[in-house]
């Protein structure tokens, strides 16, 4: 059993990661803080909160973070993602509304206040990691905490979905990124490397309607937007959900030992790439997945079928 925290810009893959999470016997999901990204801060809210409702978890808080990025004043979503995610950030199906507001406490204060009180928890972020860098910024001595932290982001050996260098979630907020990654915490990086490797179906969609419930349905509907949306045959990529299975179970993939940085200037703004200033350190407390077994992935997710069949 692992204590998590997911970080998230919940728009598909993120509820889907996050209904992973809410119903794995081996995780001890103690809340979501979440960041803008494939959504705003407070739409990505609010799906946690609708996704944990319909997967019967109404017991884990959920709490608003970063508005925008560390460099930017403000933020709107990007064309690309409302084609992706939908308006709403779940494939324009409406989830019933939550029941239950997000808490008062701010995500990086919550952040603060877990960290501080447990070193054996991982923190998964799936969008941008602003929400950590604020943590970095605020509580600078953070940077020496022992608990992990796992991103869903960046690309180190294929091209980036954003442009030829950078993966979204890098792209959103590379300044953060950065500090998370040159921070002296231990990150593990999962990238476009892997999370391509791994596929979710129009078949696995199909299994959720035929279970009949509501929340089937509405997950159907909602992965087959994104497939539509995203590779557009018949089947689409395991970004998200990727970074929490590997939390749980890093023996599915295959990680290199590499002080990461990010770039930040020229074309190639948003690269993660390994820091040849650090290149000789012994013990680097960052790595990147280069290689998967996907099959252990996919199997992972038949967890989200069995709860629908039976609900
Ligand atoms: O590049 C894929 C990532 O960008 C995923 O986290 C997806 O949800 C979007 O945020
Ligand atoms: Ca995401």
């Amino acid at each position: 059993m692992r204590d998590l925290i997911l970080d998230l810009d919940t728009g598909v893959d993120d509820s889907i990661a996050l209904a992973y999470a809410a119903l794995s016997p081996e995780v001890n999901l103690l809340g979501v803080t979440g960041t803008f990204g494939n959504v705003t801060t407070d739409a990505g809210a609010r799906n946690a909160l609708a996704v944990l409702e319909m997967m019967g978890r109404t017991d884990v808080p959920v709490f608003e973070g970063a508005y925008h990025s560390l460099d930017t004043e403000s933020f709107s979503p990007h064309d690309v993602s409302i084609r992706i995610h939908g308006s709403n950030g779940t494939g324009n199906v409406e989830f019933p509304a939550a029941k239950r507001p997000v808490e008062k406490e701010s995500a990086v204060d919550f952040l603060i206040r877990m960290m501080r009180s447990n070193e054996n928890l991982t923190i998964v972020t799936t969008g941008p990691s602003t929400n950590l860098a604020s943590v970095l910024l605020k509580a600078p001595d953070l940077s020496s905490w022992k608990g992990k932290v796992v991103i869903m982001g960046g690309a180190l050996t294929v091209r980036g979905n954003v442009s030829h260098f950078a993966e979204a979630n890098i792209s959103q907020d590379s300044e953060a990124a950065k500090m998370v990654f040159e921070s002296g915490l231990d990150v593990t990086m999962i990238g476009l490397d892997v999370t391509m490797r791994s596929r979710l179906r129009r078949s696995d969609a199909d299994e959720w309607r035929s279970t009949g419930t509501k929340a089937g349905k509405d997950f159907a509907a909602m992965l087959e937007h994104y497939i539509d949306n995203t590779i557009g045959g018949d089947d689409t990529y395991v970004h998200d959900p990727s970074a929490v299975i590997c939390a749980i179970h890093p023996e599915y993939f295959r990680l290199l030992d590499l002080p990461m940085t990010v770039e930040l200037y020229g074309p190639d703004r948003g690269r993660t790439i390994g820091d040849e200033l650090r290149i000789l350190e012994k013990e680097p407390k960052t790595r990147a997945a280069v290689d998967v077994d996907s099959s252990r992935v996919e199997a992972e997710l038949r967890i989200i079928a069995d709860y629908f069949r039976s609900i």
